[in-house]
């Protein structure tokens, strides 16, 4: 059976495409199994695509086995598109979800507003041991407003809406079943399965 890295250590993430790619002819295993200690790749690309394609060739040499990488974040249109690509990072280094939250709501209100239209988006790339390239893209549309609602979830989710609910009030299933991660990996375990035949 093929063994496949993925390109985390979060095992919310790890839970989630092991489920994705349950019915797959391979072997998912996390960073965090691996013994050795690899040092992060910087992630300086300008769009979640490239990101999540300079992780997994770079963990795939580093691993020498195939790999699998995300890359994730929110957009909000009254910022332009921000935080974008700097979604973990939004309020420096050393940020947290309470603090990329807190700026969040700063941009908004310094621009006299309560709400804006946004969205998610998730790229995830598949690399092999002969260089073989998949990718796929999710979305997931909404809004940000200046109040807190739910205890799920992680990041934005408390302040990202969909519809009346925040995605932080859903259940793992439900958030899995609309949400940008959902979408890409569902794709990619469609693209998975024609590769592997
Ligand atoms: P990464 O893909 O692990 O680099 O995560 C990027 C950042 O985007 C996270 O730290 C969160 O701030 C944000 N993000 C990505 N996906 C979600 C989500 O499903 N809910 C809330 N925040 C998210």
């Amino acid at each position: 059976m093929k063994k496949v890295v993925i390109a985390t250590k979060n095992n919310g993430k790890v839970r989630e495409m092991k489920n994705a790619f349950e019915a797959l002819p391979i072997e998912l295993v996390s960073l965090a199994d691996i013994s050795e200690n690899i040092v992060e790749p910087v992630e300086d690309g300008e769009t979640f695509k490239d990101n999540s394609l300079l992780k997994a060739k770079y963990y795939q040499k580093c691993t020498g086995m195939a790999c699998l990488a995300d890359d994730s974040g929110l957009e909000v249109e009254a910022l332009a598109g921000a935080p974008g690509v700097y979604s973990a990072r939004y309020s420096g280094e050393a940020a947290t979800d309470e603090s990329n939250n807190a700026k969040l709501q700063d941009e908004l209100k310094k621009r006299g507003l309560t709400s804006s239209k946004a969205g998610y988006q998730c790229a995830l790339t598949f690399v092999d041991v002969d260089g073989s390239i998949l990718q796929t893209q999710g979305y997931c549309h909404g809004e940000i407003r200046n109040k807190a609602k739910g205890n799920g979830g992680f990041g934005y989710d408390p302040y990202f809406y969909v519809g009346e609910s925040s995605m932080a009030e859903l259940t793992m299933e439900e958030k899995n079943r609309i949400s940008h991660r959902g979408e890409a990996l569902r794709k990619m375990a469609g693209l998975l399965k024609e590769y592997l035949k």
